[in-house]
């Protein structure tokens, strides 16, 4: 088969390493892909939001399956676009994409399948005083609110607040001020949770789900959860704290409504679906839907996932899925290296120094924001790259990305160095726990 993967971090390159293990695969593209992904796939040099070239392209390649990594070209509709042009695309379709490209949208439809998830309201210019009114009513009962932008914000249209000033500047800042535009004209206003945040993220055909195993990602830019949200920092596979008993509900309360809500609107959907969630004890709510895999979760779920990816996609296109994804008994964690400056303007074209070789039994290296240049890899993005550490449990995972970081360099890389620190403290916890018993 010809394969294009739209887009071009380390989600994308984790993408195509893991289709590429799929003995159908016959030639594999990627548009705009990044200089990692140019070692092991054809670079096509179009942007993933430019709808139009990549439908030429699909039609002049004969392209035989796209698969879509960022939620901007679904929500454009590119799914819509190349199967009315009889193109095979992996990624829901321009309606379906509203789960995530509006939070009004999909807090409104999980209310009306009963999918646990905050309290809220929404709010429009036509009702800041009410929005500011129900701020202050959270804030005073609780100490605590989430604002929201409803469009897609990149990570950047969340905030919890904890005083009435900031909750006021910032129903201010999105609604009168517009600095988010167009995405803050509507706002959600919800209730604050607190507890475990996890992905559960979902290959579903819209008659049935098969989920990859739980993963975390650690969205602040610094240690021990603090500075500012970013796209993400990190994440490990799979979760010490989801029981069965959580993973049965999130299963039932989630998925199966999720899926039910979805033919009671008829709205088609074949691809990923990502839950954010929020663990409080033995109670799971949803912070966010997203249509897409996640990233860096991704970089974690498929290096464990034995299954054949694209043998999956295919049944997902068919409406087939069947039963029985199989993972490898091990862990895995990434820490993204990041520009200096990020989350906001950050630097590029730094030299990168890289390992010369690496032991995929231990590592793997999948690039986020890098170009290559006369055989030399240069930082483009704001994360940079995903390095990724396989071990037997979480603490030989963490080592082993860790040690691999010390043979890695560029000027102003940063980088958490607390990613499974949570989840490793839980294990020791919890195995403290049983040899006192
Ligand atoms: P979202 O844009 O909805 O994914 O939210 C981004 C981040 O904000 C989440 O990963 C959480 O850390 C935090 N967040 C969102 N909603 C809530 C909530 N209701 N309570 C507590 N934290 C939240
Ligand atoms: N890791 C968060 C996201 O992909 O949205």
């Amino acid at each position: 088969m010809k394969i294009l993967v739209v887009g071009g971090g380390g989600r994308e390159h984790t993408l195509v390493w893991k289709l590429k293990k799929s003995p159908l695969v016959k030639e594999i593209y990627c548009a705009p892909g990044n200089g990692g992904i140019s070692e092991i796939a054809e670079i096509v040099n179009i942007s993933s939001e430019d709808l139009k070239g990549i439908l030429n392209f699909c039609q002049e390649k004969k392209i035989d399956l796209v698969v879509v990594g960022p939620e901007l070209p679904l929500s454009l509709g590119i799914t819509d676009l190349l199967e009315e042009n009889n193109i095979k695309v992996f990624g829901p379709n321009k309606k379906a994409s509203l789960l995530e490209a509006s939070k009004v949208f999909a807090k409104e439809f999980m209310k009306k399948y009963e999918i646990p998830t905050a309290d809220f309201e929404t709010f429009d210019k036509e009702s800041i005083k009410n929005a500011k009114d129900y701020a202050l009513s959270l804030l005073e009962k609780d100490g605590f609110c989430v604002i929201k932008a409803d469009g897609l914000c990149f990570g950047k249209g969340s905030f919890v607040i904890n005083e009435k000033e900031e909750a006021f500047r910032i129903i201010e800042d999105l609604m009168v001020r517009e600095t988010l535009g167009k995405a803050g004209e509507k706002i959600v206003i919800e209730k604050c949770l607190f507890g475990y945040e996890a992905s559960l993220i979902s290959i579903t055909d819209g008659e049935k789900f098969l989920s990859f195993l739980p993963s975390q990602d650690h969205k602040r830019l610094l240690d021990n959860d603090e500075g500012p949200n970013t796209g993400g920092m990190g994440a490990y596979s799979p979760l010490p704290f989801l029981t069965e008993d959580l993973l049965k509900k999130a299963k039932e309360k989630i998925f199966e409504r999720l899926l039910f809500g979805l033919k009671e609107e008829k709205i088609e959907y074949c691809g990923v679906i990502y839950a954010g969630v929020m663990i409080n004890k033995e109670e799971i709510f949803v912070l966010e839907f997203n249509v897409r895999f996640g990233d860096p979760e991704t970089q974690v779920i498929l290096p464990l996932l034995k299954s054949d990816l694209l043998e999956n996609i295919l049944l997902a296109k068919d409406k087939k899925l069947k039963e029985g994804l199989e993972f490898f008994d091990k862990s895995c964690l990434c820490v993204v290296l990041a520009s200096k400056g990020y989350p906001y303007q950050y630097e590029k074209g730094k030299k990168i120094e890289l390992p010369r070789e690496i032991d995929e039994e231990k590592n793997l290296l999948f690039h986020s924001g890098t170009e290559k240049k006369n055989n030399e890899f240069y930082t483009k993005g704001g994360r940079v790259l995903s390095v990724c550490g396989i071990g037997k449990d979480l603490k030989e995972a963490k080592d082993n990305a860790y040690s691999l970081i010390e043979n890695i360099y560029f000027e102003g890389m940063h980088f958490r160095k607390d990613i499974g620190k949570k989840g490793i403290e839980y294990y020791e916890k919890k195995n403290k726990t049983s040899s006192t018993l």
